[in-house]
């Protein structure tokens, strides 16, 4: 476990605007010297399913709101698809702030994978929103997702598109959403053309697999 985390920030309220606030100020790791501003995650505190992808990309470094770049138009063409609208959905990021490398030439910002300590620093805050919003579905988007909740060994191939639990002891036992694993967005868009067809319907297909699982 890094020395700082994100838990040294974190507030006693479990009010989302409290908790954007204070995610403002984060110093849990280095992340924050080089992004324009902590993307926190949006949505209504009341919403019953929670998406969650990676980190915020540049598009969302600059606006800091989740999803809005080219992964997020993505994400909402498959929202479509599946029927569910985005405005009751609260969607956010493992990790709040945008990791990236200049490009060699032009100022283009290349995203870079953050590394397992970056996750793990910035969990507390996604554990904070799982709290705080208590979903009844949790869809973790791409594997930096599912392995912040699920742990570094979970292998986002092998099990995409299946229902599973959080492990216990990482939110309160009565917080006990049902979480599948698919795609993240990013993946479908950078993946061999030959396969976005059928990666978007996958996409698809877990995302309504995710809405089947809200009761009532
Ligand atoms: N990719 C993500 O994982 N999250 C965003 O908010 C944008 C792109
Ligand atoms: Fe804090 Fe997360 Fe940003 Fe790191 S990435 S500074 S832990 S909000």
């Amino acid at each position: 476990m890094p020395s700082v985390t994100a838990a040294d920030y974190l507030p006693p309220s479990r009010d989302l605007d409290d908790l954007a606030a204070a995610a403002q100020a984060c110093r849990g790791c280095d992340l924050f010297e080089n992004a324009t501003q902590t993307v926190f995650g949006q949505g209504p505190a009341d919403a019953r399913l929670m998406l969650v992808g990676e980190q915020p990309g540049d598009r969302e470094d600059l606006a800091g709101q989740p999803f809005v770049g080219p992964a997020g138009r993505l994400l909402d063409k498959a929202l479509r698809e599946a029927q569910i609208p985005r405005e009751p959905v609260y969607v956010t990021n493992a990790v709040k702030h945008f990791k990236f490398v200049a490009a060699e030439r032009g100022p283009r910002r290349i995203h870079k994978t953050p590394s397992r300590t970056e996750v793990v620093s910035c969990r507390p805050w996604l554990l904070a929103e799982i709290e705080t919003v208590t979903p009844e579905v949790l869809v973790l988007l791409g594997a930096t997702a599912a392995k912040a909740l699920l742990g570094n060994d979970f292998r986002l191939t092998a099990h995409r598109g299946e229902v599973v639990r959080l492990p216990p002891g990482e939110v309160p036992d009565q917080i006990d959403p049902a979480v599948v694993v698919t795609l993240h967005p990013s993946a479908v868009l950078r993946g061999p053309a030959e396969a976005r067809d059928e990666s978007f319907a996958s996409l698809v297909a877990d995302l309504r697999l995710a809405a089947t699982l809200l009761t009532g």
